[in-house]
């Protein structure tokens, strides 16, 4: 029998602004999903806090795009919106960006990923959550992971991985339909890298194993602002990664987020800062920031699922957190400078549109040859 771990995150409110959700919504939360396993829709759930958001990890034989299970999330959703607006809390249901549920969460806000896998006798895996950024934040550390000896030993010393992984790749700029290129290392190595170095236009979607077929990781790809056609919060993406064995150990997938990569996201979604590995259920704070991602690893077992490991709990990652304060004052001391704020194409969903194009009136074209 094959097992669906399924995993929707959104934010629906928060207590302080945008900084986290309160405590009564978790608990609502925890409710509908130990009532969708009594029921048998799921067969175990866990659910978390990153930041301002609440996710949502569901495993149950139904498959991925499963309508019902779809449907439960989002309905999940609408409950702990329900109870932000009771309790006056800042953005409820902000990432509920359409009246009425129609099949699938994606397209409407949340941000959501699944993989369906046969268990392996023992099957560990990482949920990762992050607030305050764009999905592509998992573009480095996906690749530096299966594709770079650097961070993955295994692609040496492991048999089992030598043959490298196909990379899933999303254009998330194309709106009118899903559009995704396949390609694989080590052949393709160059052109994974050309496409991944842009991290707001295209995005990894899947990760599969070329020796075994084996899916190794998925992670979600929605934009907000391409579904809203403005700025209505970050997307704030979430992904799944089996580990050990024939895929890179536990350590391995952990290591690239040592360097603290910068990216998009932070204050109004505008800044780029540097991405924080922090402790499950932290809070959002300077900035409304930094960016935050948590670990969360589980084994699941007959569809069941152990405790969580919080695995940027651990002193080492003390010092990574110092690290990613510093360049993220280095990259604020900046202000609102280029690239401390973002690009021009992302701001295009902010009112600095509306700015330029008031200025762009008031500018003069002066007679005669233009100077060179
Ligand atoms: C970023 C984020 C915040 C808000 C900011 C302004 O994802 O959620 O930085 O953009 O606090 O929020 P509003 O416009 O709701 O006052
Ligand atoms: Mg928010
Ligand atoms: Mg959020």
């Amino acid at each position: 029998m094959k097992t669906t771990i399924s995993v929707i995150k959104a934010d629906t409110g928060s207590v302080g602004g945008h900084n986290r959700p309160s405590e009564a919504m978790l608990a609502m939360a925890r409710e509908q999903v130990s009532k969708a396993v009594k029921q048998g829709l799921l067969t175990d759930s866990r659910v978390s806090a990153t930041g301002d958001d609440i996710a949502l990890l569901m495993v149950h034989t139904k498959g991925v795009d499963h309508s019902d299970i779809h449907k439960f999330a989002w309905d999940t959703f609408v409950a702990t919106t329900k109870i932000a607006q009771s309790q006056g809390l800042y953005g409820a249901g902000q990432d509920l960006l359409k009246d009425a549920f129609s099949g699938n969460v994606r397209g409407m806000g949340p941000g959501s990923c699944e993989m369906e896998i046969e268990e392996r006798a023992a099957e560990p895996f990482i949920l990762f959550a992050a607030d305050k950024c764009g999905p592509g934040v998992f573009n480095y550390p996906l690749f530096s992971a299966f594709a770079d000896p650097y961070h993955n030993a295994g692609l040496l010393l492991a048999p089992e991985m030598h043959n490298g992984f196909t990379y899933t790749i999303m254009d998330v700029n194309h709106t009118e339909a899903d559009k995704v290129i396949t390609l694989k290392v080590p052949q393709d190595y160059y052109d994974i890298a050309t496409l991944l170095r842009d991290p707001n236009r295209y995005v990894v979607e899947k990760i599969v194993e070329n020796e075994t077929g084996l899916i190794a990781a998925v992670a979600s790809t929605s934009r907000l602002h391409n579904i809203a056609g403005k700025y209505v919060g970050k997307d704030d993406p979430v992904a799944i990664v089996r580990s050990q064995k024939q895929f890179p150990s536990t350590g391995e997938i952990l290591s690239p987020w040592a360097l603290a990569h910068y990216v998009l996201g932070d204050n109004r979604g505008s800044h780029h800062v540097a991405v924080m590995p922090v402790k499950q259920n932290s809070i959002i704070s300077f900035f409304d920031g930094p960016t935050i991602v948590t670990a969360a690893g589980y084994c699941v077992h007959e569809g069941k699922l152990t405790e969580a490991v919080d695995l940027f709990d651990q002193p080492f990652w003390d010092v990574i957190r110092q690290k990613a304060a510093q360049k993220t004052i280095d990259m604020r001391s900046q202000g609102f400078f280029n690239p401390a704020m973002g690009p021009q194409d992302e701001m295009e969903y902010t009112g600095v549109v509306k700015n330029l194009e008031r200025l762009d009136k008031k500018f003069v074209k002066r007679a005669g040859e233009t100077a060179k």
